[in-house]
């Protein structure tokens, strides 16, 4: 038993530490559900993440919030469209901010979350 939990902690905090590094799943980190069409050719794309923890290390909670997010997951109508036209994430990921939206980055947003 004693042994277990020990080991357990250990995975935990191990975890942890990679998850500043590695860019595991933090509390907090979001995955996005699909609302809106995918767009043609794209239809299988992953639905977006939003890592909390990372940009909250970077910004306070009314850089984001109630302005460009809700703080409700789902709740804000954010669409490939609006972030082109420098709204929502696009508010900052441009290229001068932060990484820009194009065909190399896709996949740093849309993927799984990693557990
Ligand atoms: C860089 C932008 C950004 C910052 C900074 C930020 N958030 Fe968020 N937050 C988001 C986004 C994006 C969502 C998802 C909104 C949506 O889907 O409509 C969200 C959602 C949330 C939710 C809802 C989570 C859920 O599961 O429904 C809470 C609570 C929240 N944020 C709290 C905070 C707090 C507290 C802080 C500061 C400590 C903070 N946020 C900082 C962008 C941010
Ligand atoms: C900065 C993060 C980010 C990047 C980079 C990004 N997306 Fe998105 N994308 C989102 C968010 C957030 C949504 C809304 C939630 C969802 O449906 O996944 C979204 C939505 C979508 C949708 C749903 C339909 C629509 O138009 O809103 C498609 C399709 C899509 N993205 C494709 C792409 C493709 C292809 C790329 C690369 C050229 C890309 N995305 C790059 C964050 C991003
Ligand atoms: C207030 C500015 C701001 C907003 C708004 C914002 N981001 Fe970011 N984001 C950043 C910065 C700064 C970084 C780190 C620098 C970089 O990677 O370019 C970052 C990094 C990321 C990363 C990489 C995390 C990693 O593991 O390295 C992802 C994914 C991401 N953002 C997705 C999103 C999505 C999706 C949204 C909208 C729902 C969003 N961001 C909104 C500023 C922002």
């Amino acid at each position: 038993m004693r042994t277990k939990a020990v080991a357990g902690l250990l995975v935990l905090a191990v975890a942890a530490m990679a998850g500043g590094a590695a860019g595991y799943a933090a509390l907090g980190d979001l995955q996005f559900e699909r609302k809106q069409a995918d767009g043609e050719g794209s239809e299988s794309i992953t639905p977006s993440i939003f890592p909390h923890w990372v940009h909250r290390t970077r910004y306070r909670c009314y850089v984001c919030h109630p302005t460009l997010f809700a703080m409700e997951l789902g709740a804000t109508p954010i669409t490939m469209d609006a972030i082109g036209k420098g709204q929502y994430c696009g508010a900052c990921h441009n290229g001068r901010i932060a990484f820009d939206v194009d065909f190399a980055t896709c996949a740093r947003c849309h993927r799984e979350l990693e557990e």
